[in-house]
């Protein structure tokens, strides 16, 4: 097992790589905690839940939003929570999102902990504090910043999860070392057979390495002023392809990355061999590297990213694998890089 521990402006937390959802009373507090999960991992590990009142949440993006936070607000009530009641969820990133989002508002701020049950979560949902729900069909516009108690990463529980869902949390992890860290990205080339098959060990070191990144940078930026920008790689024209094409979030921020690559490679300031090391890797995860896509509509959508500064967004290029850098660029000239392409 790995542990990890993240200071931030409020607070210190744990983070226990390869602990097990059976060792859970172990990281409860003597008081009165609540479970919040979903429906899917209820009905998968409700069994394996210690002996706590537990509040269930419909799974799926589209009930990400402040009507699944009203109805647990209601029944965390009709449960007699009080501010001394320690919120626990468990689940995917929608999960962690929603608990961190009650356990940051309900009475203005009760204490929270996660065992994330996603790749996703592990790597990037669960870690950083971030927390929110949709609104009106913008993604995590309601939300706030705050650290739980402790987050555990049972990597068992990983094995039941669809295949896609683990494709989809692996595009997270290709960008994760892709921006900050060759001698991961490195590990990823040498090892993603083992990694895709979510063997223990190797996952241990993937899930704690990229935990370690996302901590070092939240730790330097919990506010995402530049560091922290650097985890949207891929992430400008993968949020933009998630909208206009259906694909998985994982699929499209594939997408995104190799698009990314081809303008750094375009600007002159990334190889053609480091670019083809990404798609190669991305490929081998069986992520798609391209798309046949309405570049009109790409663009339209960029434009309501919410990351935006009026006609610019800080997008991010690689330098190399590993050294990744933002640069505020202009929607025209994203577009004309686009048009070049197609
Ligand atoms: N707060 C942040 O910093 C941050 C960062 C990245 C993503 N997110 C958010 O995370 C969400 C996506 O997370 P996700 O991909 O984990 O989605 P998710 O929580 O919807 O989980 C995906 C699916 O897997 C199921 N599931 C969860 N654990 C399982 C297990 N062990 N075995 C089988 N099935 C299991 C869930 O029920 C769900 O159906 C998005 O809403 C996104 O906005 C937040
Ligand atoms: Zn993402």
């Amino acid at each position: 097992m790995k542990h990890l521990t993240l200071k931030t402006t409020n607070g210190s937390f744990e983070i226990l790589i390869a602990e097990s959802l059976k060792n859970i009373r172990d990281y409860l507090p003597e008081k009165r905690a609540i479970i919040l999960t979903d429906r899917h991992v209820a009905s998968l590990y409700r069994g394996q839940f210690p002996d706590l009142p537990v509040i269930e949440i419909e799974s799926g993006e589209t009930n990400k939003n402040l009507e699944t936070v009203n109805d647990v607000y209601r029944k965390l009530i009709d449960l007699e929570a009080d501010r001394s009641t320690f919120l626990l969820g468990i689940g995917g990133g929608i999960v962690t999102d929603v608990t961190g989002f009650i356990g940051s508002t309900f009475l203005r701020g009760i204490d929270y902990g996660f065992v994330a049950s996603t790749v996703l979560a592990q790597v990037d949902a669960a870690i950083g504090g971030k927390n929110g729900v949709n609104y009106s069909g913008y993604k995590n516009l309601i939300g706030t910043i705050r650290q739980p108690r402790f987050v555990i990463c049972d990597l068992e529980m990983l094995r039941t999860l669809p295949t896609e869902e683990v494709r989809s949390g692996f595009a997270e992890i290709v960008k994760t070392a892709a921006v900050r860290d060759a001698s991961l990205f490195a590990f990823l080339e040498d090892n993603i057979e083992k990694a895709v098959s979510l063997d223990l060990k190797v996952m241990e070191k993937i899930i704690a390495e990229c935990v370690r990144i996302k901590t070092e940078i939240v730790s330097q930026d919990e506010k995402e002023s530049g560091q922290r920008r650097l985890l949207n790689f891929g992430h400008s024209f993968g949020h933009a392809i998630e909208k206009v094409s259906g694909l998985t979030h994982g699929e499209s921020v594939s997408i995104g990355m190799c698009l990314s690559v081809d303008f750094s490679v375009k600007r002159n300031i990334l190889t053609p061999e480091s670019s083809a090391r990404l798609k190669n890797l991305l490929t081998k995860i069986n992520l798609p590297t391209r798309i046949l896509f309405q570049k009109e509509a790409i663009v339209q959508a960029m434009r309501k990213d919410k990351k935006r500064e009026n006609e610019n967004l800080h997008f991010v290029f690689l330098h190399d694998i590993g050294d990744a850098r933002t640069e505020l660029i202009s929607l025209s000239e994203l577009k004309e890089f686009l048009d070049d392409l197609c």
